[in-house]
């Protein structure tokens, strides 16, 4: 069925919880724009499938999440640059031909919500990553780009945390680990997480001692009341303690733009989904 309003669409699994439909029509409110855009749950192996069929009922973009961000990147006819990289993308642009152009706006939308929405400082500090799957891929070369002391990466399959650190090893001071050999590492400045845990209520298995005192933390998932990450945090002496909804925004706003070829107020819709933000 084509309709005559561009429509649009998140697609993942678990998909109920995201927020990205309503963040978008307050983007096309502020920017007057007409479109109409909703949530599809996609079977595991689906994403192919389940894109053809969008396009082929003339949808226009899709926002990929967990966890298609790799298969979205298989899907992709062009990739943008730092998509390419990435081996993961967040973000497709459907072309008039029907063809599809990939893009991944995680990275850039973490490191703005980090700097200049939390005022949370990269440049120098020891940074520790928690995951390996798509969504770290899409963020580590941005976040390399702002000259971190250092950035370990660490993962339940430590095999995975390896190989990643060695894929970007070209971009900066990266290392790749599971989580028992955090015992043995001095703590870290800001511990980002990156993994989907919070999704199902669970923390990774981080060492006791991992952050310094009154160091940040940062969790690249969002919910509505605090997540065992950022709990575990604040109960380990953390300043400060977040959730990416931020991010979720930022990302959002580069999507919008590369859909509609214009950039959106993204802190005023953060104010209304978070009023105390
Ligand atoms: P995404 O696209 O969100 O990165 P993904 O590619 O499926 O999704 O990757 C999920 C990541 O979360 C992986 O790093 C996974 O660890 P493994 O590589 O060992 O599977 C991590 N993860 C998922 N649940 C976790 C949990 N309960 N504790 C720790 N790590 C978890």
């Amino acid at each position: 069925m084509k309709t005559s309003t561009d429509h649009y669409q998140v697609v993942g699994n678990p998909i109920a919880h995201s927020l990205s439909p309503q963040i978008h029509q307050q983007f096309a409110a502020q920017t007057q724009q007409a479109l109409h855009y909703d949530k599809q749950l996609v079977e595991l192996g689906g994403f192919a499938a389940a894109m053809d069929a969008f396009i082929q009922q003339g949808g226009k973009g899709v926002n990929i999440t967990v966890p298609f961000k790799q298969d979205a990147w298989q899907y992709a006819d062009q990739r943008s640059k730092r998509a390419e990289r990435a081996g993961a993308l967040n973000t497709l642009k459907v072309n008039a031909d029907g063809s599809t152009f990939g893009d991944n706006t995680d990275g850039l939308g973490l490191v703005r919500d980090l700097i200049q929405n939390q005022h949370i400082a990269l440049k120098g500090q020891r940074i520790l990553l928690l995951g390996a799957g798509g969504a770290v891929r899409g963020v580590l070369q941005p976040l390399l780009e702002q000259q971190p002391a250092l950035l370990h990466i660490a993962n339940r399959t430590a095999a995975k945390a390896e190989a990643l650190a060695l894929d970007f090893a070209d971009l900066g001071k990266l290392h790749g680990s599971g989580f028992a050999e955090l015992e043995n590492l001095e703590p870290f400045d800001l511990i980002i997480n990156g993994t989907a845990a919070s999704l199902s209520g669970e923390l990774p298995p981080l060492p006791e001692h991992s952050l310094i005192t009154k160091g940040s933390a940062y969790d690249m998932m969002y919910s509505q009341t605090p997540t065992a990450f950022v709990q575990w945090a604040l109960q380990h002496g953390a300043a400060k303690a977040v959730d990416g909804l931020g991010m979720l925004v930022e990302q959002a706003a580069e999507a919008f733009l590369l859909w509609r070829g214009v950039r959106p107020d993204s802190l005023a819709v953060m104010k209304t989904l978070r009023p105390e933000s």
